[in-house]
């Protein structure tokens, strides 16, 4: 076999009990939510395992398919009319080169998510923030509804493999029925499905054992190395559960971590760039001698190749790099992994505003996943003269889809390609973000985009005869007007983050509880030590989604104290003055960091129209401060629309 010069260990060859696959990238379950309603695959499913397979991946899985017939979000092996649709799926990942893989799952306590469903697990144990928030408390498993499972499980393996596909997978991580069997936490049962770990793995084994009676593809057992729920699943349970597995026949480990429940983990949200928790990961690989798929944070090729070299893992599992961009695999064999659309692990577009949102997964630096409805870049017949002011995530991404669709752009930046994911990249564990404002500086170098590194004004337009111009300046800070903010204690968070957060104090308020004064507040607790108190006027933090869970669960771990609704009213002898449900309180902090947001910057555009006569747009923040997602996404649909 050739050996690859790029990179030798991700494209070496490799068997999985006689299965012989391309390379050692596997395209991780990750539902697409495009499937029918019944569970069948529908043609958008279909374009998208060719497109996934495309992708260079050795071994590609997607969605999830359920064993029995309950309300899922992902596909349905159920019975056998499903063989049949569920066969185009195999052939297609099999014509577009990959070795088609199927993952078989019950959701277990999580189709908490799925309103409408029987909710069952080990024992009625919910989670309890779930609990608190409306979720339903499952039903226990009887022993023979286990052991009808046990079959059901077996039988839709047989069926996956009538199917065609050639590798199976039992999802039996992050909170799915056979991980709750697994938990100490989940499991309270007193029977011989209880207890010990031997008793809380029994499940799975018969699962095993029944799948490997039915069938003859190799079997991957998906584990979380470590759930993190507290009294949940730990690395050294799993390690024997691993080595169980392979004692009853499987034929690889897929470790992943967390559970859902947990989304810091299992999303990797907020988590510092690079594999997650690779110590406890190589515990396992040293425990069992089939082969293991490790996944989490492996967001470059090169981390990749690491893990495979440093003998931490036998396979790389990419998940959400998959999304941000399909062709990974591909550009990383051929030594372009300068041109991977880097994931930022936001969790806005697949889990938000995808999966948790009933609709179909999205990414939110990829606007063309899934979009089958047209070419991802049509090619225009009527070539514009295109300004962009702006060169932020918005602006970026709309001269790029512009000049690919064959119109003649040039873009004004006033200081750096990127815009403000330099600030939001200053935290560590963001780093990420910078790596998308890394990712356009070369794809607009490379491009055909004329980069002009100058602040435009409306003159400058005015003046270059341009047929569309479109606005994408940001947001701005908002200013507060109040008494007292001129206090030399008193910092805007921005300016706070652009000086690299150094401060003379030990205790602080931070007033804002959006992204940026919740970084402030974790940067200033967690790097430098300081007793932080955050305040919002509003009932609660306005991070939104995953990401706010994520900030929520990590402000508490560095021991950030909350304060909601408190209303700054002024700031007097260096202390803050809020109005709150019992008047008016002060607080006794050495600094106040001031974070109240941003305003829009969409009076360019009438500035333009003022004295020129051209077709103008606004994106991004510039429209309305929100999130990267709505800065890409907007870019991109303004540009393929022009
Ligand atoms: C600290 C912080 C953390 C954040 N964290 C996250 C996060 O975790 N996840 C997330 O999704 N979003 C996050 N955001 C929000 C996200 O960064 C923005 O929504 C996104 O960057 C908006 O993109 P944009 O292109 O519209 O604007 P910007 O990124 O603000 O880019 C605007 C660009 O326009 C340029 N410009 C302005 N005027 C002119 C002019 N006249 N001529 C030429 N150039 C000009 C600016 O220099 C700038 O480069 C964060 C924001 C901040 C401030
Ligand atoms: C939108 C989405 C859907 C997912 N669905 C599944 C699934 O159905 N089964 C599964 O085992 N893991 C699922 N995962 C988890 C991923 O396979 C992967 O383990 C996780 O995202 C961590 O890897 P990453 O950092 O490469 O994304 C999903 C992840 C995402 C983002
Ligand atoms: S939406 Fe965010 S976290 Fe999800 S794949 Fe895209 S960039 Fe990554």
């Amino acid at each position: 076999m050739k050996k690859n010069q790029h990179f030798p260990k991700l494209f070496e060859r490799g068997y999985i009990a006689g299965l012989e696959i391309k390379n050692r990238i596997v395209r991780q379950p990750m539902g697409t939510e495009l499937g029918n309603p019944d569970g069948s695959p529908s043609w958008a499913t279909v374009k998208a395992y060719a497109e996934a397979a495309d992708g260079g991946a050795g071994i590609v899985y997607m969605d999830n398919a359920g064993v029995t017939q309950f309300h899922h979000v992902g596909l349905s092996i159920a019975s056998d009319p499903y063989i049949g649709p569920m066969s185009i799926l195999a052939k297609t990942l099999k014509h577009h080169g990959a070795v088609p893989g199927l993952q078989i799952v019950h959701p277990g306590r999580d189709a908490a998510f799925v309103a409408g469903d029987d909710l069952i697990s080990s024992s009625r144990v919910m989670w309890e923030p779930w609990y608190e928030n409306g979720g339903g408390v499952p039903r226990e498993l009887t022993i023979e509804e286990i052991h009808e499972f046990v079959e059901a499980f077996g039988d839709a393996a047989e069926r996956g493999q009538r199917a065609g596909f050639e590798i199976i997978d039992v999802h039996s991580a992050c909170g799915v029925l056979l991980s709750n069997f697994l938990s100490p936490l989940n499991n309270t049962r007193t029977d011989m499905y209880g207890g010990s770990l031997h008793n809380r793995m029994r499940f799975l084994m018969e699962v095993i054992r029944n799948i490997k009676q039915k069938t003859s593809v190799p079997l991957s057992i998906r584990l979380s190395g470590c759930d993190f729920e507290p009294g949940g699943i730990t690395i050294e349970e799993t390690i024997e559960v691993a080595k169980a597995c392979e004692r009853m026949g499987a034929d690889v480990i897929n470790i992943t971590w967390g559970s859902h429940a947990e989304v810091v983990n299992a999303a990797g949200l907020l988590s510092p760039h690079g594999a997650n928790h690779v110590d406890m990961a190589k515990r396992i690989k040293d425990a069992v001698s089939i082969p293991v798929m490790l996944c989490g944070g492996i967001y470059t090729p090169e981390i990749g190749e690491q893990l495979l070299e440093d003998g931490v893992c036998d396979y790389v599992g990419i998940g959400k790099p998959a999304l941000a961009d399909p062709f990974w695999a591909k550009k990383a064999e051929e030594g372009r992994s300068g041109d991977i659309r880097p994931c930022i692990g936001c969790g806005v577009g697949c889990h938000d505003r995808g999966m948790l949102s009933g609709g179909m997964v999205q990414c939110a630096v990829n606007p063309t996943l899934y979009q089958f409805d047209r070419e991802y870049f049509p090619k225009t017949d009527r070539p514009k003269k295109v300004a962009i002011i702006g060169a932020g995530p918005a602006g970026s991404a709309a001269a790029l889809t512009a000049a690919e669709c064959g119109h003649d752009v040039t873009l004004f930046e006033g200081r750096e390609v990127g815009g403000v994911l330099k600030e939001a990249s200053v935290p560590v564990y963001k780093e990420d973000l910078g790596l998308l404002g890394k990712y356009y500086q070369r794809q607009i170098a490379k491009s055909n985009v004329k980069l002009v590194e100058e602040n435009a004004t409306p003159e400058t337009i005015a003046t270059g005869d341009f047929d569309a111009v479109i606005v994408a300046t940001g947001g701005k800070v908002r200013e507060l007007n109040l008494p007292g903010l001129d206090s030399d204690n008193v910092i805007y968070a921005m300016d706070l983050m652009k000086q690299g957060c150094q401060l003379d104090a030990d205790k602080v308020v931070v007033v804002g509880g959006g992204i940026v004064g919740a970084e402030a507040a974790l940067i200033l607790a967690e790097d430098f030590g300081k007793d932080v108190t955050i305040t919002t006027r509003q009932d609660n933090f306005f991070v939104p989604g995953v990401m706010g869970i994520a900030y929520m669960t990590r402000l508490a771990m560095a021991g950030v104290k909350t304060k909601t609704r408190a209303n700054l009213v002024e700031v007097k002898d260096g202390k803050p003055v809020f109005s709150t449900m019992n008047g008016l309180e002060t607080m006794d902090v050495d600094a106040v960091v001031v974070s109240p947001g941003f305003l829009p910057t969409s009076q360019m555009r009438d500035d333009i129209e003022q004295i020129a006569d051209v077709d103008t747009y606004v994106i991004g923040d510039a429209k309305a401060p929100r999130l990267v997602m709505d800065a890409v996404h907007e870019g991109y649909k303004t540009a393929i629309n022009l």
